[in-house]
C-alpha cells in the first residue's frame, strides 16, 4: 500500500487550517513587483512540423531563441529488442524530469554483411526516433562509425574484422564501408532533425572517445571526413563528439580543416570512482590536462557521458564481477548528487547520464568485458523498473525544467560555510539575480553550517558524502524565495495558485523564507508546517517525510495570487508529476509513474502507473472538474489546496502468478564429434592470407573464424588425416574473447575441455586472449589406433574442435584489435606429421528477424532447435538436473503459457542457479531470441530479463537452452525458473516482436 497517512487525511477531508501567525513587526516594504522573468517551462519538443534553430554560448544551448539545460538520459534501443518497450522507457525517462535520450547506433546490429542495412523491427531506428518525438524528449543520436560501449568490436560490424584496411584512420577501404553505413543510417536521421520539425534529433555525435591518433593527420583527416560526410548527409545539428577524459581532444578549431567551426560542440565524459571527491570540470576549475570544459571557452558544458553507473565483468578472476547491485549501491543516489551537482557547477548545461537505462547486450552483442546484462546499476534497472536512483535525477530535473534561472549561470562571488567541510559554489543568474549554492560534503558525517556569507544564518544540513543544491533571491510564480535550506524542485502557475515543491532528505527540517511585504495569512493544509513572519519575510519550516506531502497556502500579503508551498521528502517527490499541457501544466500527486495527461472540456484524462494502492491529487488549470485515470473516471472533489483529490485510492497492481517450468525435453546436440558425420558441405579452411592483426602460424592455414564468414558464437572445425597412428599429444593453439573455451574430440572420443586463461592484472596480456589447449592421447585410444588397423593399412582420423569463441576485442585505443583472430590459430601434433585437412563451420544465413549476433554455430542452431515452431516431439523427457558427466552440448526445450492481466506490466525474469562447482554454461533462448549466456560457475548473473513483446505475457512461450558442459562434473542446469522482477498496473501496448 502506498496510502500515506497524508492521503487519508485529504481524503477523509480532515486537512488542517493553518493559524497562529507568529513574529512581530509590519510590512516594511512594498511587495516586489519584479515581473517574473522566467515565464513557462520551455517548449516540449515534437515532431510539430515547424523548422527550429539550434545554437548555443558559452552558457547553454539556445533553441529557438530560448536557453535550454539538456538533462539527458542514455539508452540503446539495441539493447532493448521490443521496440513497444522503447516508449516505456521514454515515457518514464520523460515523468522523472530527464528532456533528451542519448542513444549510440550500433553499426553491427544493422549491418549483416557489407551493403546490408537492416533497420527494421527491432532494428527500426526511425521508430526510435519517432517514439522520442512523441514521448516530448530531444535526441542525441551517437551513430559512432565506432561507439565503444561494451558491444562486441565497440560497434563495428563482423565482417569488418575480415576486411582490408586500417580501422579509425583515413583509411580508404575503411571510409568506403563507413560511407555505406552512414549513408545508411544519416537517411533516417535526416528526417528526424529537429531544425526540419520532423522529429527532435538535436545534437550528432561523431566517433566514440577518439585519442589514439589525435595529433597526428591521418587523425585530423579521419575526423574531417566524418564531419563532412554528416554534413553532406544532410545533417545541419551541431556535431560534436565525446572526448576521452577531458583532454580538450577536438575541441572547436583542432581538426586542422577549419570545417568543425561553429556548428561543433566541445564534449568530454567522465566516470569518477564513488570515492573520489568531485572534480572541478568546467569554469570553477581546471580538470583534466586541457582543463575540461574550459577547453572550449566558447561552446556550452557538456558532459555526452556522465557515469551513472558502472558495467560489470564476468566473475571468477581478478577483476571479478560482483554483480549490478553493487554499481548501484556505490553509485548510489548521494553519488549522483554530488557528481552531477558539482557538474552543474561548473557549467554543465548539457548533461548526459551513462547509462540511464542500460537493457540487456543479448545475442552475441557484449564486448569480452561484459556478461549479458547491462543493467550498469541505472536509474532505471534492466526490468524497466524505477529505483531509488531516480530520487535526485527527477528532482534536478523538474528544477531544470521549471526554473530557467539555471540556464545562465556565471560564478558567484566566494562564499564560505562557517564549517568548512561543506564545499560551496556559488552561482548567479546576471539577468534574473537568482543565486544558487551548490554545497557539498565530502566526509564521512553530515554536516550542518550557516551560510553567513549568503545571508543565510540558520544551519543547512548536508548528509554525509552528499551534497544539495539550495536557492536565494529566486523568483517563484509571482514570489520571490528570499533562501530555502532545501532543494527547490518544481515552479509553476496551475489554476489560479503559484506552486512551489521543495525537495530533500526524509527526516530534513526545511526551512523556506518567502519576501511578504505584508503580513500574510498562511493556511497550513497538512499537519507538520509551521511558519513565521517578521520584517517582511516569511520563514516557513517543515520536516520532510512526516507524512507524505506537506502542504501550506501563503495567501493574504497582497499578491492576488495565492502561493501553495509543498514540501517533500525523496520518496514523496517521487510520486508528484508536474507535465506541461497546452492549456498550461498540472502537478499530479500520488501515482508511481505519470505518463500522459490531457485536458478535454472539464476533464483531466491521466495515464500512468500505479504499484500499490495511492491517492491521487491533481492541481490543474482552471475549470478542471472532472479527472480520469487510465481511461476511467475518478470520482473526486475539489480539496482546501484547490487540487482534484481522488474520493477512494487508485488500485495497486495485483502481481501475476508465474508458473513453474517442467516438461523438459532433451537431446544431445554435438555430431559434430563423431568421425562419420558428413561435413561435405562446410566451408574448407585453406586460406593463406588473412587481414587479421593475428599473425598466421608458420606451416599453418588461416584457421580464423572470420575470415571464413563466421563472425559470432560457436565454431566448429573437423581436421582429417589419414595415417599417422602414432600421435600421442596435440597442441591446439586458440584465440576468444573473456571466458572461451575449446572442446576437442578425436575419432568421436573426448579429448578434453580447455578455458581460456583469464590474464592477471597485467594489462599488457589483457586483450590478447589467446592460449594453447594441450591433451594427451588417452592409452586407450592410442590403443585403439594401434588395434584397428584398415586392410589399407592407412586410417582416417577426424579431430573435432568446438570453439566458444566469445566476442571481439573492442579496441578502444584504435589499434586494430577488433581484428584479432577468434577460433584456433594452430594446431601441432607430437608423435607424428599428419596432414591435415580442414573444414569449418559457423552460424546459418542470418535470422532475418533476429538479426547475425542471435545465433552461432552449434548444430541445434542450425537445425532451428532454438525456435518455436521446431517440433521436438521425438526427444526424451528429462528432469532437471541431469547428473551425467560428458563433454559437449545438450540441448533443453520446454513450453510454459503465460497469463498476465491485460493492463498489467509484468516484467519477467528467467533464474538460473546450481551447485558453483559445476563446470557448465547454458545460452538461452526465448522463442527463438537469444537472450543470454549463463555460466554456472563463473557468474556473477543469474537473472536474465526476458522482455514482453519477445516475451508472450498472454500466451504460449518456447524456452530452449543449449547447455555446453565440460565433463569434469555432473552437468547442469539444476533450478530454473521464472521471477517476477516488477510489476505495475499500468504500462503501454506491447506489440509482440
Ligand atoms: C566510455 C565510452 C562508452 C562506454 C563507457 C563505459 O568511456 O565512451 O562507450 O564504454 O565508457 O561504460
Amino acid at each position: 500500500m502506498e496510502l500515506s497517512r497524508r492521503t487519508f487525511h485529504a481524503l477523509a477531508g480532515t486537512a488542517a487550517l493553518g493559524f497562529a501567525l507568529t513574529g512581530s513587526g509590519s510590512p516594511t516594504s512594498a511587495n516586489p513587483s519584479r515581473p517574473a522573468p522566467t515565464g513557462p517551462p520551455p517548449p516540449v519538443p515534437s515532431a510539430d512540423g515547424r523548422p527550429h534553430e539550434i545554437g548555443f554560448d558559452h552558457h547553454s544551448l539556445i533553441v529557438d531563441g530560448r536557453r535550454l539545460v539538456l538533462w539527458s538520459g542514455e539508452m540503446h534501443p539495441f539493447r532493448l529488442p521490443s521496440p513497444s518497450l522503447w516508449r516505456d522507457v521514454l515515457e518514464k525517462m520523460r515523468a522523472h524530469g530527464y528532456n533528451a535520450v542519448s542513444a549510440y547506433v550500433a553499426w553491427n546490429h544493422h549491418s549483416p554483411a557489407p551493403g546490408r542495412y537492416d533497420f527494421t523491427g527491432v532494428r527500426d531506428l526511425d521508430l526510435f526516433l519517432r517514439t522520442a518525438a512523441e514521448t516530448g524528449m530531444y535526441v542525441i543520436l551517437r551513430p559512432g562509425p565506432y561507439i565503444n560501449a561494451e558491444v562486441d568490436a565497440g560497434g563495428f560490424p563482423g565482417w569488418l574484422t575480415a576486411t582490408e584496411g586500417r580501422a579509425r584512420t583515413s583509411d580508404p577501404t575503411y571510409l568506403r564501408y563507413v560511407d555505406e553505413w552512414l549513408t545508411a543510417v544519416n537517411a533516417i536521421v535526416a528526417k528526424r532533425l529537429f531544425t526540419r520539425g520532423t522529429g527532435t534529433v538535436l545534437l550528432y555525435q561523431i566517433e566514440n572517445e577518439y585519442d589514439a591518433h589525435v595529433d597526428e593527420p591521418s587523425g585530423r583527416a579521419y575526423m574531417s571526413y566524418l564531419y563532412e560526410k554528416v554534413r553532406a548527409d544532410g545533417i545541419d545539428v551541431p556535431l560534436f563528439h565525446n572526448d576521452k577524459g577531458r583532454n580538450g581532444h577536438w575541441a572547436p578549431g583542432s581538426f586542422g580543416t577549419g570545417g568543425e567551426k561553429g556548428r561543433w560542440l566541445y564534449g568530454f565524459d567522465g566516470y569518477p570512482e564513488p570515492d573520489e571527491v568531485p572534480p572541478d570540470w568546467g569554469s570553477f576549475g581546471t580538470g583534466g590536462r586541457k582543463g575540461g570544459a574550459t577547453a572550449s571557452p566558447k561552446t556550452p558544458g557538456f558532459v555526452p557521458e556522465s557515469g551513472g553507473g558502472w558495467f560489470d565483468p564476468w566473475g571468477g578472476s581478478w577483476f571479478d564481477g560482483k554483480g549490478y547491485a553493487e554499481a548501484r549501491r556505490t553509485r548510489d543516489a548521494a553519488y549522483e548528487r554530488r557528481f552531477y551537482l558539482t557538474n552543474l557547477a561548473n557549467g554543465i548545461t548539457l548533461h548526459n547520464v551513462y547509462m540511464t537505462y542500460g537493457g540487456t547486450s543479448w545475442g552475441w552483442l557484449p564486448a569480452p568485458a561484459v556478461y549479458t546484462s547491462y543493467d550498469y546499476g541505472a536509474a532505471f534497472d534492466e526490468a524497466r523498473n524505477a529505483t531509488p536512483k531516480l530520487a535526485p535525477m527527477h528532482q534536478i530535473g523538474q528544477l531544470l525544467r521549471f526554473v530557467p534561472d539555471l540556464a545562465r549561470l556565471n560564478r558567484g562571488k566566494s562564499v564560505r560555510a562557517a564549517d568548512e567541510r561543506i564545499k560551496v559554489y556559488h552561482l548567479a543568474n546576471p539577468d534574473t539575480g537568482a543565486r544558487f549554492y551548490v554545497l557539498r560534503n565530502d566526509t564521512g558525517e553530515a554536516v550542518s553550517s550557516p551560510l553567513p556569507d549568503a545571508g543565510i544564518d540558520v544551519p543547512v544540513t548536508v548528509p554525509a558524502r552528499d551534497a544539495k543544491l539550495i536557492a536565494a533571491n529566486l523568483r517563484l510564480g509571482r514570489r520571490t524565495l528570499v533562501h530555502s535550506t532545501v532543494q527547490p524542485m518544481v515552479s509553476l502557475t496551475a489554476g489560479r495558485q503559484d506552486i512551489a515543491v521543495f525537495a530533500g532528505r526524509r527526516g530534513e527540517m526545511a526551512q523556506v523564507v518567502l519576501e511578504c511585504a505584508d503580513e500574510p495569512t498562511p493556511m497550513r493544509l497538512d499537519a507538520e508546517p509551521a511558519w513565521s513572519w517578521n520584517l517582511g519575510k516569511l520563514n516557513i519550516t517543515a520536516p520532510l517525510g512526516a507524512g507524505g506531502l506537506s502542504r501550506v497556502r501563503v495567501e493574504g500579503d497582497g499578491v492576488d495570487t495565492p502561493m501553495l508551498v509543498l514540501f517533500a521528502d525523496d520518496a514523496t517527490a517521487l510520486r508528484l508529476w508536474p507535465h506541461e499541457t497546452p492549456s498550461g501544466p498540472l502537478l499530479v500527486y500520488g501515482p508511481a509513474l505519470l505518463r500522459s495527461a490531457e485536458l478535454r472540456g472539464s476533464t483531466v484524462h491521466l495515464t500512468g502507473d500505479t504499484t500499490g494502492a495511492t491517492g491521487l491529487e491533481v492541481w490543474g488549470p482552471r475549470g478542471i472538474t472532472h479527472v480520469t485515470w487510465n481511461g476511467r473516471p475518478v470520482p473526486s472533489r475539489i480539496s482546501a489546496s484547490g487540487s482534484l483529490l481522488a474520493l477512494r485510492p487508485l488500485p495497486g497492481v495485483t502481481r501475476p502468478a508465474l508458473p513453474a517450468l517442467d516438461g523438459w525435453r532433451r537431446r544431445s546436440g554435438n555430431p559434430e564429434a563423431e568421425p562419420d558425420f558428413d561435413d561435405s558441405d562446410w566451408t574448407t579452411a585453406d586460406k593463406e592470407t588473412t587481414f587479421s592483426t593475428t599473425p598466421v602460424p608458420d606451416g599453418q592455414p588461416v584457421l580464423f573464424a572470420d575470415d571464413y564468414g563466421f563472425h559470432y558464437g560457436d565454431v566448429w572445425y573437423r581436421g582429417e588425416w589419414t595415417g599417422e597412428d602414432g600421435i600421442e599429444s596435440l597442441s591446439l593453439a586458440y584465440s576468444t574473447g573473456t571466458q572461451g573455451l575449446l572442446m576437442a574430440w578425436l575419432d568421436g572420443e573426448p579429448l578434453g575441455t580447455h578455458r581460456m586463461p583469464v590474464p592477471g592484472k597485467d594489462r599488457a596480456r589483457q586483450g590478447t586472449w589467446t592460449a594453447k589447449a594441450a591433451f594427451d592421447l588417452p592409452e586407450e585410444l592410442r590403443k585403439k589406433f594401434r588395434a584397428e588397423r584398415p586392410e589399407t593399412g592407412r586410417r582416417r582420423h577426424v579431430l573435432s574442435v568446438l570453439v566458444r569463441r566469445m566476442q571481439h576485442d573492442m579496441d578502444g585505443e584504435a589499434l586494430g584489435t577488433h581484428k584479432a583472430a577468434r577460433g584456433l590459430t594452430a594446431v601441432t601434433f607430437a608423435g607424428g606429421s599428419p596432414e591435415v585437412k580442414w573444414r569449418i563451420q559457423g552460424a546459418a544465413t542470418p535470422d532475418p528477424v533476429r538479426g547475425p549476433m542471435n545465433n552461432g554455430g552449434l548444430h541445434g542452431e542450425r537445425e532451428g532447435w532454438h525456435l518455436p515452431e521446431y517440433d521436438d516431439k521425438d526427444w526424451k523427457d528429462a528432469q532437471l538436473p541431469r547428473a551425467d558427466r560428458r563433454q559437449g552440448v545438450t540441448w533443453y526445450r520446454t513450453d510454459f503459457r503465460l497469463d498476465v492481466a491485460p493492463g498489467v506490466d509484468a516484467s519477467v525474469g528467467l533464474v538460473l542457479d546450481d551447485d558453483p562447482g559445476r563446470a557448465y554454461r547454458v545460452q538461452i533462448f526465448l522463442n527463438g531470441w537469444n537472450m543470454g549466456q549463463y555460466i554456472n560457475d563463473v557468474g556473477p548473473q543469474h537473472t536474465f530479463v526476458l522482455p514482453n513483446g519477445i516475451l508472450r505475457t498472454r500466451g504460449a512461450n518456447t524456452l530452449a537452452l543449449a547447455v555446453l558442459s565440460d565433463g569434469t562434473t555432473p552437468s547442469g542446469p539444476r533450478d530454473v525458473r521464472l521471477a517476477l522482477l516488477g510489476a505495475a498496473a499500468g504500462g503501454v501496448p506491447v506489440t509482440a516482436v
